[in-house]
């Protein structure tokens, strides 16, 4: 177990922040990146060619250890959304072929998917789930000979229910679907190894478990696909770009590996220290230390939550890092209100109260929650 971090965080200690699904704080060291990345366009005299790249590379290698691949499959993007551009520019629709996502699935793993079938006159298939049915068995059940693509994550968004990645990669390997990931509730919390599920494309969003900035976003893209069509076109992109000189002599290859899809002006100065700082972090205190020490915590809120009559999923359906809590009888009316007069801090998603702690989560924030709960049970 990690012991609590909240001395690394500018958390005040009334706040009980349980909301990183929604977005983490900074560490301070995260933020004093960002004040050097800023103050460094204050005096680009200093800025080298090789500062263009050189941080980016090492942006890369870090994502890539999270999820246990190598720096020449890492893009670097801006969203989740450009991502998922990217993958329907690539992978291969035909017409009278399915799409699959889950029922209110995140609408950037979906809105991508509804302009693709209508281009390629494929059709989108929501997965729901029958009584008793996990997520799992539901996606695996829309799987067939005519699916081209299955697009999830690896939990649901709004209750962080635990879809098996590894299972659903078998299936679609078995029905020849290639697999899309949005891994941006889970990645940096939940442990992942691409190498177990080898999906075509798998995007982060980098402000909620990454613990970086907003604006930041980072993809894996399999080796069969490094080869494929960017949604833009920018100079850094391309073959020699280090020659600042020779700009001008155009090329028609790239720079190795995926970062053909990397946004333009990829090499953030301000931001790109801040995501740097914060994978480091991650990495110390390593994904599967975080992700125990996270599913103790939400294990002790599932038991009370339990106690007070609401209802949680199974510990064998339910990732570590998110908790989803419903009442019997429906969200509660004033329970929003309670929660901000107490500086209880979760998102309401759908019919499930959605909490998300982090390292700096304390015994005292759980305290405090449980008496909310207890006051609507
Ligand atoms: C599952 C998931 N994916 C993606 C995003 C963000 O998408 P984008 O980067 O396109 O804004 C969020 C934000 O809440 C999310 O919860």
């Amino acid at each position: 177990m990690i012991p609590n971090q909240r001395h690394l965080f500018e958390i005040p200690d009334d706040v009980a922040y349980f909301n990183c699904s929604y977005m983490a704080p900074l560490q301070r060291a995260v933020k004093e990146a960002g004040h050097m990345g800023v103050s460094r366009k204050s005096a680009p005299w200093a800025l080298k060619p090789a500062d263009f790249f050189t941080e980016s590379d090492t942006a890369r290698a870090l994502f890539a250890r999270l999820l246990d691949a190598t720096s020449e499959d890492i893009a670097i993007l801006p969203s989740v959304s450009y991502g998922m551009a990217v993958a329907g520019a690539n992978l291969p629709i035909d017409p009278g072929s399915d799409i699959v996502v889950l029922d209110q699935q995140f609408p950037s793993n979906v809105y991508t998917w509804c302009e693709l079938a209508a281009e390629k006159d494929a059709r989108i298939i929501t997965v729901r789930r029958n009584a008793g049915e996990s997520w799992t068995q539901a996606v695996v059940r829309n799987i067939s000979t005519t699916t081209a693509l299955v697009a999830v994550g690896n939990v649901h968004w709004a209750d962080g229910a635990l879809l098996d990645l590894e299972g659903i990669a078998q299936s679609c390997r078995a029905h020849k679907a290639e697999l899309v990931l949005d891994l941006t509730q889970s990645l940096g919390a939940l442990p992942f190894s691409i190498s177990a599920v080898q999906p075509a494309f798998a995007v982060s969003a980098g402000y909620k478990w990454l613990l970086g900035p907003y604006g930041m976003a980072f993809m894996y893209v399999r080796p069969d696909y490094q080869a494929g069509r960017p949604i833009e076109h920018n100079w850094i992109a391309r073959k020699d770009s280090q020659d600042f000189s020779g700009l001008v002599h155009y090329k028609d290859d790239f720079q190795p590996g995926a970062c053909r899809y990397d946004v333009g002006e990829r090499s953030n100065f301000a931001l790109m220290p801040m995501s740097i700082a914060a994978m480091e972090q991650l990495l110390e205190w390593s994904v599967p230390q975080i992700h125990a020490t996270l599913s103790d915590l939400t294990g002790e809120l599932a038991g009370r939550a339990e106690e007070l009559g609401l209802q949680v999923a199974p510990p064998d359906e339910r990732a570590g890092h998110i908790l989803g809590v419903r009442f019997p009888r429906g969200m509660p009316p004033g329970i929003s209100e309670s929660l901000a007069q107490h500086r209880v801090y979760v998102s309401i998603r759908g019919n499930a109260m959605r909490i998300s702690p982090h390292l700096y989560n304390s015994g005292a924030d759980v305290d405090k929650l449980t008496r909310v709960l207890r006051d609507f049970a």
